[in-house]
């Protein structure tokens, strides 16, 4: 591999890529890779037929397909009381991350970054020419350590430009607390830090609540709000995503984002309006099925001897394996055609969470029975 495609693999993660294709190659029950088994609702399905029956198979204009711009405005507004100056869409929650980091940080800038994390931070931040700061959240309940971050901003000396908070949180399944946003909140606003959020989730929470933390006070002037129809609505193959707030943090990105990809996605962009447009009971029903298989799988985890630690959000849950989570990872397709991911791949500190291994749970609830039947034969 050349020595820059090296670095650049050296960051992240290759580990969804290729467990994907063991559990394509061995018939495994794939939990490690976040996508669901169903398709999203039919109404927003047959938008999307709709608009490329109806022409709309051409370049989308760089902003986004006015039809998406507007709903996202409104969805902004309705959900969550936000007036968002801008809004841009993008080839995915990851597009939106990788130009938001570049357009608005430099070389030898650093970013604050929590742990662990989606695999895209590490290498979006080094895009930029920028440096990772890790807060470390631990098991089991993976809180916010104030402490830990106030230390990594002034590690910092003035060079950290920005923090990147994602919640509902991908890989623990956590919901950030009011307090904790409040924490965050307080040192952007004390050091002038932009907050770039990433709010694929937002829809996906069985316990407590989302907040954005654009909606705290002092926040809406420095926050970059980045969400996707990916996850919420169950099409992850479509990447589309959007970031909105502040006119100037918007036009950063754009700038990025026009030389990455320009504009992509139309017929889909129209179908991603259907989506944010949908009635909140069905929002609310879509969430309801993904708790109900949380439910299960826990069940399933704990019947089986492991661990679980049950998320209030997203599609993952973590479970405790007690023995090296990595190695246990790497044979349990041969020992019992399942997939699973050991968390520590999510974490710069190796040794934070050794014996955890994250598994998705959305997935049909006979497939869900199934491998918590198969996970059991491990322990019998
Ligand atoms: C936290 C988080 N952000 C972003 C993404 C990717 O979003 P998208 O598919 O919209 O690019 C994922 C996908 O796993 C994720 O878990």
């Amino acid at each position: 591999m050349p020595p820059a495609a090296a670095r650049l693999a050296g960051l992240g993660t290759t580990i969804f890529t290729e467990m994907t294709a063991l559990a394509v190659r061995t018939g495994a029950i794939n939990l490690g890779q976040g996508f669901p088994d169903t398709d999203g609702p039919s109404a927003v399905i047959e938008a999307a037929v709709n608009a490329l029956r109806g022409g709309e198979n051409q370049y989308a204009p760089l902003p986004g397909v006015p039809a998406l711009r507007e709903a996202i405005f409104a969805h902004q507004r309705d959900w969550y009381g936000l007036e968002p100056e801008d809004v841009l869409v993008t080839f995915g929650a990851t597009e939106a991350i990788a130009s938001a980091v570049m357009g608005l940080c430099d070389p030898g800038d650093e970013v604050i970054v929590f742990e662990p994390s989606y695999d895209s931070y590490t290498a979006c931040v080094a895009f930029a020419g920028a440096t990772p700061r890790f807060v470390t959240m631990r098991p089991p309940d993976f809180a916010l350590d104030p402490d830990a971050m106030r230390a990594a901003i002034e590690g910092g000396r003035g060079r950290v430009k920005a923090v990147l908070v994602n919640t509902p949180h991908n890989p623990t399944g956590r919901v950030f607390t009011r307090t904790e946003l409040e924490t965050i909140a307080d040192a952007c606003i004390e050091h002038d830090l932009i907050c770039i959020t990433d709010e694929v989730y937002e829809h996906l929470v069985f316990d407590g609540e989302h907040i954005p933390p654009a909606t705290l006070p002092g926040m809406a002037e420095r926050s970059l709000t980045i969400s996707s129809v990916g996850k919420s609505f169950s099409v992850t193959g479509w990447k589309i995503g959007w970031c909105s707030g502040p006119a100037a943090l918007v036009a950063a990105t754009r700038t990025v984002k026009q030389f990455l990809t320009f504009a992509g996605g139309t017929p889909l962009q129209h179908a991603a309006a259907a989506a944010l447009r949908l009635p909140r009971e069905e929002v609310d029903t879509l969430r309801d099925d993904l708790r109900a298989k949380r439910d299960q799988l826990c069940d399933g985890l704990a019947a089986a001897g492991l661990r679980p630690l049950v998320p209030a959000g997203t599609y993952f849950i973590n479970a405790d394996v007690g023995t090296d989570a990595t190695q246990w990872c790497a044979t349990l397709p041969e020992r019992c055609g399942i997939v699973a991911i050991p968390t520590s791949v999510f974490y710069d500190d190796k040794d934070a969470a050794p014996t955890l291994v994250r598994f998705a749970f959305c997935k049909r609830p006979e497939v869900i029975a199934e491998a918590a039947g198969r996970l059991a034969g491990l322990s019998a």
